[in-house]
């Protein structure tokens, strides 16, 4: 926790992390308990403790769609064993709270949601990344909330997952744009997509899943097929390891072994959010 993280990412952090049994008064008066000299950590601690006090149903409520999805791998499963796992936990965490289920710092809120997306889809701009005739795959596109966003400032916006309850809402949030489209994924590779079929290839918090699923370097390898000559793949959070540099290490080796070059290497430009962004871009183009 110590770690300058904003006061939102932290309560995320405690509703995965934070023994179940101890409920959101109780873990805002261990913030408070705890005897910290340093003035701004002191004050941090006590911002915690007001958002965990004065939010504790969105609080409750977090935990609850945290709880749908474990990111433990019992020995024995297979990919597809997994994958289908996590699309039954999305399907559940979805219906307790969609903004939280694809954000959990989001505590549940839509307004604080919209935040972080507008903040992805202006870095996005500032990366060359969107364009009115361009096409975009969205790699476990969860509620939509990206291609609503993003449908005005682009060609064609494909959203795929494995979850068919997101795939449900993204359907309804995005009724009426006619450049949107989504469908369902096997989670295991992109093999129903053509080769050279899209401009841009998008992965909002997804990778952490493929990667739980071992199937994060096969869609690597799929991303750069199914890129155009110059397009740009973004991973935001590679995985949820706590080592920024075993990410860039992998995903340097993964550019490499692809014919792809890494233009932006781990940095974190969010405000609204502690995602990690990677950007690559496939050789050739112009
Ligand atoms: C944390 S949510 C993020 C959703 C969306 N990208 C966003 O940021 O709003 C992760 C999403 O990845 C999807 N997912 C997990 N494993 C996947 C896989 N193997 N293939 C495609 N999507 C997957 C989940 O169903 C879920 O919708």
């Amino acid at each position: 926790m110590a770690d300058g993280a904003a006061v939102d990412s932290a309560l995320a952090r405690l509703a995965v992390f934070a023994d179940e049994s101890i409920g959101a008064a109780q873990l805002a008066g261990i913030a408070l308990d705890l005897r910290v000299s340093h003035a701004p950590r002191r004050r941090w601690l006590e911002e915690v403790a007001t958002t965990l006090s004065s939010k504790a149903g969105a609080f409750d409520d977090v935990r609850r769609t945290a709880a749908c999805v474990s990111h433990d791998r019992p020995d024995g499963e297979t990919a597809t064993m997994t994958v289908e796992r996590l699309a039954r936990g999305f399907d559940r965490a979805a219906a307790i709270s969609p903004a939280a289920s694809v954000q959990l710092s989001s505590l549940g809120d839509e307004d604080r949601l919209a935040a972080t997306t507008a903040e992805i889809a202006s870095w996005l701009e500032r990366q060359g990344f969107l364009g009115a005739h361009k096409h975009i795959l969205d790699i476990g596109c969860g509620i939509g909330r990206l291609e609503h966003a993003l449908a005005p400032k682009m060609g064609h916006i494909v959203g795929i997952d494995i979850s068919s309850k997101m795939i449900a809402i993204a359907r309804r949030r995005c009724a009426g744009l006619a450049t949107v489209a989504f469908r369902l994924t096997s989670g295991v590779d992109l093999t129903d997509v053509a080769e050279a079929s899209f401009d841009g290839a998008l992965a909002v918090d997804s990778f952490p899943y493929l990667m739980l699923a071992g199937v994060a370097e096969r869609h690597f390898g799929e991303i750069a097929r199914v890129l155009r000559p110059g397009g740009m793949a973004a991973v935001l959070n590679y995985s949820y390891r706590t080592s920024p540099d075993a990410d860039s290490c992998d995903i340097n080796r993964l550019a490499r072994a692809f014919g792809m070059a890494v233009v932006v290497d781990g940095e974190k430009p969010f405000s609204s959010w502690d995602g990690r962004a990677f950007l690559v871009r496939r050789a050739g183009g112009t």
